[in-house]
């Protein structure tokens, strides 16, 4: 799965709508029905209103019923793997487990697996039974 999420993400990268960065992310997440989702970076002239590819993925798929969300995949044109944003580790925490597999990854296929709880430790939650 780990593999597919990233093809996937990679796929999904072309679909950017960066204009202004000139800098493509692809996502792809697995949920616990089996589905995938992914998302790609979509920004706007109105600069604040970016949303992230991580942010367009999973939102694709809570808009979708799918509500439990297992690992994803994270790619980008970096020199090493990709990192996510603060707001999009924040949004990961919402909707993953802590112990969730994140991958990150570069074009030339060097790939950093990490938790979401390793992405951002001591997260902020509202939920008392997040683990
Ligand atoms: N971006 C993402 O899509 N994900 C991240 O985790 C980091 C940043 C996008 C937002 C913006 O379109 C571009 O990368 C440059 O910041």
């Amino acid at each position: 799965m780990k593999n597919k999420l990233i093809l996937t993400a990679k796929e999904a990268l072309e679909n950017a709508y960066v204009p202004y960065s000139n800098f493509k992310v692809g996502a792809a997440l697995l949920t616990k029905s089996g589905k995938v989702y992914s998302g790609c970076n979509i920004e706007n002239s109105s600069f604040s209103l970016a949303c992230c590819a991580e942010r367009t993925a999973i939102f694709k798929a809570i808009s979708e019923g799918e509500i439990e969300l297992i690992s994803m995949a994270v790619i980008a044109d970096t020199e090493g793997p990709v990192s996510p944003c603060g707001a999009c580790r924040q949004v990961m925490t919402e909707f993953f487990t802590s112990d969730a597999q994140i991958y990150l990854s570069d074009l030339q296929g060097n790939i950093m697996e990490t938790t979401v709880k390793d992405l951002l430790p001591y997260s902020f939650s509202l939920q008392e039974n997040k683990n």
